[in-house]
């Protein structure tokens, strides 16, 4: 589906009944990675996944945007859905967005799931990535992207062993509009440093982290995990950066354990 919201088409699916749980995506990807754990959980809750703003089937622009408007956009989703509590669930760059949007709107926000992210902003070296990360989508397109994207966003073990898995995952990829890209490089060189933030986090808090993701390694994951005052740590064995699409069940026992116990 695809509604009009804050000058933009902005795609997702909205399925279910009962707790609102709202889905974003990482970076290069769109709500298609969202697939495993949708499809598990529809019959038992109103699952929401989001293609963010020049992600998959929403509209993108190419021009300047911070993740402060990526929050709204969801914010505004969540307005027409009539939604105005939800558990939400960001990975890596959903997770960045998570911060802003507890940012603007902390009554919205009953839990948090916050997978393989980190609470730092980027350091010098991260930004100049980001610059040559853009140059590369502006000039070569979603494949050199995805070429470059992959090894990061997957385990070892899953690149030589689940070829299936990797043209899945360099399929979604490819369905994007670098010009999207470009503007979530910026908008992440640029978010600020959310660390003050995690003891202000004062609702249930799941942090899941693959064992051997190397984008947001698990340390990352224990440094919001001490300092969230209700977090609870999950390790994702066999998993890199995408656990949710790598390790499917071990991730959704792990939201089906935390949104129990709510
Ligand atoms: C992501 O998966 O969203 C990205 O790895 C985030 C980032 O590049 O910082």
């Amino acid at each position: 589906m695809r509604i009009p919201i804050r000058g933009i088409h902005l795609g997702y699916t909205d399925e279910g009944r009962g707790e609102p749980l709202v889905f974003l995506h990482a970076f290069p990807l769109s709500k298609a990675m969202w697939e495993p754990q949708r499809t598990a959980l529809v019959s038992h809750y109103r699952v929401i996944t989001v293609d963010l703003r020049g992600h998959g089937e929403s509209d993108a622009l190419l021009w300047h945007f911070t993740l402060d408007d990526y929050a709204a956009d969801i914010i505004a989703l969540l307005e027409h859905l009539g939604i105005g509590r939800a558990t939400f669930v960001g990975l890596s760059m959903g997770g960045y967005i998570l911060f802003a949007l507890f940012r603007q709107h902390p009554e919205m926000v009953k839990a948090l799931v916050l997978a393989d992210t980190r609470a730092q902003a980027d350091s010098e070296e991260g930004k100049a990535g980001r610059v040559a990360l853009a140059q590369l989508a502006y000039r070569q397109g979603m494949g050199a992207v995805a070429e470059q994207m992959l090894p990061k966003l997957l385990a070892p073990v899953t690149v030589q062993t689940r070829p299936d898995v990797v043209e899945q995952v360099r399929a979604i990829i490819l369905k994007n509009d670098p010009a999207g890209v470009i503007v979530d490089l910026i908008a992440m060189a640029e978010r600020p440093d959310s660390s003050s933030l995690l003891p202000t986090l004062a609702c249930p808090t799941a942090i899941i982290v693959g064992e051997h993701d190397v984008a947001t390694p698990p340390a990352e994951a224990r440094f919001m995990a001490e300092r969230i005052p209700q977090a609870r740590l999950v390790t994702i064995p066999e998993a890199g950066h995408l656990s949710n699409y790598e390790q499917p069940e071990a991730f959704n026992h792990a939201l089906t354990t935390f949104m129990a116990a709510l």
